[in-house]
Order: C-alpha cells, then sequence, then structure tokens
C-alpha cells in the first residue's frame, strides 16, 4: 500500500505539484495508510519525512526538544541545509531565547496596542473594498488584498508614512522570488535594502520608549543586555514574511471560494452565519502556509517509523487541516462550522504571533464583502502562486455586483467624517 502511494510520484519539493491541481485523494491516502510517509531523496536534494494527521502535527510542533526549527523550518530552508536567521529570529530560534524574545513582541500585539491599528484595518477594508466594487471589473488581488497586510505590518512597525511605498515596493520584489520574470539577484537586493533600512531605523528609535515593534526591540535588555542587531532587524523583517503573503493569500482565496459557494455566500450575507465561525472556516479553507518543518535532533519514533537524528520532518498544514478524525465532513466548505479546531496558524511555542491581526483582516473583507456586494463572480483565469510552501491565488478577475445603498451610505459616512 505504501509503495502505492510513493507510485502517486507525488514530489512535494516541487512548487509545479501544487499549481497542476487538488491533492486532496494523496493527503487523504497519507492520512490513512502512511501518516509518517518518508519523501524519497532526489538527484538534487535529500529525502525527508512527511507528516498529515493533525494529532501528529500538535505532537511535532509542541516537542521542541526532539524537533528544532533553529536550523529551518520551511523545507526551502531544511533541504538548503541551515537557516542563516537560526537563533537570531523568533521563528527560527528554540528554548528560552525564542521565549524571551517572543515575549518582547507580545508586547507590541497586546491588545491595548492592536486596537487602533485593528480600527485602521476595518476602515482601510471597507475603502479598497468599495473601490472595488465600484470597478465593473478588477483584479481583486492587486486592488484589494495587496494592500491590506503591508499596511498592517507597517503600523505595527512605526514605519513613517513617507517611507511605506519603498518599503512595499521592496517586500514585494523581496517575497515574489517565485514569480516569473523576477530574478533571484532582484530578491536578495530587495531583501538587503529592507534589511539595512530597519537597521537605520533601529538607531533613530534607540533612546525613545514607544510601543512600535522596532522600537520595543530597540530598546529591550534581556538579562540586561540589549539585544543584538542582527536580531533586531530579522525579527521586525520577520513580520512582513509572516504576515503579507500569507494574508493576501487567505483574503484571495476567501473570495474566489465564495463566488463558487453561492449557498455559503447567501447564509454570509444574510447574517444567518457570524463572522467569527466564518472566519476561521476561510482559514482553515485557504491554510496559506502549506507546511512548515523541523529537523529531528535526536532519534525519535512515531507510528512505529524511526526518524533518525538529523533528519527533515515537513508538517502539512494541507492534510491536517482536511483530517477526517477531526473535521466532519472536512471536504465541505461550511461558514458556520464549529468547533474548527484548524491549525493555519500552528501549534505549541510557535502559534502565529499574528494570529489576532490575521483574523481581524479576514473579518473585515468579510465584513465589507457582504455590506458593499450582492454577488461575486469570477471572470477570468486566476494565477496560482508559484511555492511549494504558499498556497493561493496571485490574480484573481472577479466583478462584483454593487449594493447601491450601502455604497452611498459609506460615501455619506466618509464625508461626514471629512
Ligand atoms: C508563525 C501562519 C499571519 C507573524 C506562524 C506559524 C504559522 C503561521 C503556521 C508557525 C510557524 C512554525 O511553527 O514554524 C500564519 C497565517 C497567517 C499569518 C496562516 C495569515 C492568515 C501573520 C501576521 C503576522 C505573523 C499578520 C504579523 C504581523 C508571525 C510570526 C511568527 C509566525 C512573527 C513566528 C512566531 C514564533 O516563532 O514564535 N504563522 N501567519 N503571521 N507568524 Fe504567522
Amino acid at each position: 500500500m505504501v509503495a502505492q502511494v510513493l507510485d502517486l510520484g507525488v514530489d512535494l519539493a516541487d512548487p509545479e505539484t501544487f499549481t497542476r491541481g487538488d491533492l486532496g485523494a494523496y493527503w487523504r491516502r497519507l492520512r490513512q495508510e502512511d501518516p509518517v510517509h518518508w519523501h524519497p531523496a532526489a538527484p538534487d536534494r535529500p529525502g525527508f519525512w512527511v507528516i498529515s494527521r493533525h494529532a501528529d502535527l500538535m505532537a511535532v510542533y509542541r516537542d521542541e526538544a526532539r524537533f528544532t526549527s533553529e536550523q529551518g523550518n520551511v523545507l526551502v530552508t531544511l533541504l538548503a541545509g541551515g537557516d542563516a536567521a537560526g537563533g537570531k529570529m523568533c521563528a527560527v530560534t528554540d528554548g528560552a531565547r525564542h521565549r524571551e524574545v517572543r515575549n518582547l513582541l507580545l508586547k507590541s500585539f497586546s491588545p491595548r496596542v492592536l486596537a487602533p491599528i485593528a480600527e485602521r484595518v476595518r476602515h482601510n477594508t471597507l475603502r479598497r473594498v468599495a473601490r472595488a466594487v465600484l470597478l465593473s471589473e478588477c483584479d481583486f488581488a492587486a486592488e484589494v488584498s495587496e494592500h491590506i497586510p503591508m499596511t498592517t505590518i507597517s503600523d505595527l512597525l512605526g514605519v513613517p508614512e513617507s517611507d511605506r511605498p519603498f518599503l512595499v515596493d521592496r517586500a514585494q520584489r523581496a517575497l515574489s522570488s517565485h514569480t516569473a520574470g523576477q530574478s533571484e539577484e532582484d530578491g536578495w537586493s530587495a531583501r538587503s535594502d529592507i534589511l539595512l533600512y530597519f537597521a537605520d531605523l533601529m538607531e533613530e528609535r534607540r533612546g525613545h520608549e514607544a510601543d512600535d515593534v522596532i522600537s520595543v526591540l530597540a530598546n529591550a535588555r534581556i538579562n540586561g543586555v540589549p539585544l543584538s542587531r542582527d536580531e533586531i532587524v530579522l525579527n521586525c523583517y520577520s513580520l512582513i514574511l509572516g504576515g503579507d503573503e500569507t494574508s493576501r493569500l487567505t483574503m484571495n482565496d476567501v473570495v474566489h471560494t465564495l463566488a463558487g459557494e453561492r449557498e455559503q455566500w447567501r447564509l454570509l450575507r444574510e447574517g444567518a452565519v457570524g463572522l467569527d465561525t466564518a472566519c476561521e472556516e476561510a482559514l482553515r479553507w485557504a491554510t496559506p502556509a502549506m507546511h512548515f518543518g523541523r529537523r529531528a535532533l535526536v532519534d525519535a519514533e512515531l507510528h512505529g517509523r524511526l526518524i533518525r537524528a538529523g533528519d527533515i520532518v515537513t508538517v502539512w498544514h494541507s492534510a491536517a487541516n482536511r483530517d477526517e478524525t477531526v473535521f466532519a465532513d472536512p471536504d465541505r466548505f461550511d461558514l458556520a462550522r464549529t468547533p474548527n479546531r484548524h491549525v493555519a496558524f500552528g501549534y505549541g511555542p510557535h502559534f502565529c504571533l499574528g494570529a489576532h491581526l490575521a483574523r481581524v483582516e479576514i473579518t473585515a473583507l468579510l465584513e465589507a464583502l457582504r455590506r458593499f456586494t450582492s454577488e461575486i463572480e469570477v471572470v477570468g483565469e486566476p494565477a496560482r502562486f508559484h511555492s511549494n510552501f504558499l498556497a493561493g491565488f496571485s490574480r484573481l478577475p472577479v466583478r462584483f455586483t454593487r449594493d447601491k445603498a450601502q455604497l452611498s451610505a459609506f460615501a455619506a459616512e466618509l464625508r461626514a467624517d471629512r
């Protein structure tokens, strides 16, 4: 049986695998027959383990002592043999140092600091969606979703308004090295521009206490010792890495899904399902970060398979979020689903720091859609993201049917605010 699964010839390291079609049947088979699956080596890369069940994902993530993030937490860096940010950036640091730096970052993610940022997210999303609905047709990715996460991250970092176009431009170039026409060197140079920019801001903010992430990190001390320059700059950059594309892809996915799920759209629009459960289902359905990974520090046994010290272990959120032992009718998009124990944000010590903010963004989008449009149609071929890590659409041509009364009421609100 296992050999048959291997014969399916699915190569999870190859980004093309995810653009070719739905892997639902493959994941179902792995969950049921080979939950700790050995993905064989290829001439250009070593083999790695593939974890597909929800319970096993949680077991690996909570066990930092046996499964480390410090040598990389995604397939690309794990296969390359390590992550230069290991031990410096929160997401790829373990143990006491991880907890200390994460606690510092949490100060900027407290409800008090986030409240005004969340309010701006709502307002910005309403404006962007209203504008998109007024166009006869548009690329939703370019008109709406591209603009929301980076504005939010810039607010968190305290990036001055005048520097934002620069940061957005560099972030796009740094992150879209998988897009056609984008060279690897351009990606590297954009990344180094961002790191240098954060290094300058960090110097400016030393000695000036404030709630934004750069100021918090620049002025923090752990056991009396300031953070290193690399720690500060890389942790600022990690918000862009963690929060931009993941949120954008979820927004694009929910618009695409709602266009095809008319009954669910009707329930949402009529208020028959709540925005909170709808947001969770949108996250489960999209699962924009398909996997994360770890390296085994010691030999470990799981379901009778021996994972050897040094092996790469990949954990597939896209498989765990369809686990039939956890989700009733997992392949059904159900905006009223409760409970919904999805693992789109991971689990354990590295659970997503931006989860609340991402939920604010998705909820704001759902709220704006149901307010301003009565119908969503996909009017052209969407373009899929080319990656073995992130899933979703990079272009999504849509047509919205206007709710004229709501749009006029919103325009009146905006005039009254001026
Ligand atoms: C960690 C997913 C949005 C910042 C993670 C992890 C996942 C995840 C699965 C765990 C990684 C691991 O275990 O190795 C998502 C998804 C998002 C989202 C699906 C949107 C839908 C955000 C946002 C931010 C953010 C908006 C910040 C503005 C981070 C950071 C970490 C993280 C800093 C590392 C936490 C740590 O290591 O302690 N995210 N994320 N994420 N995320 Fe998110």
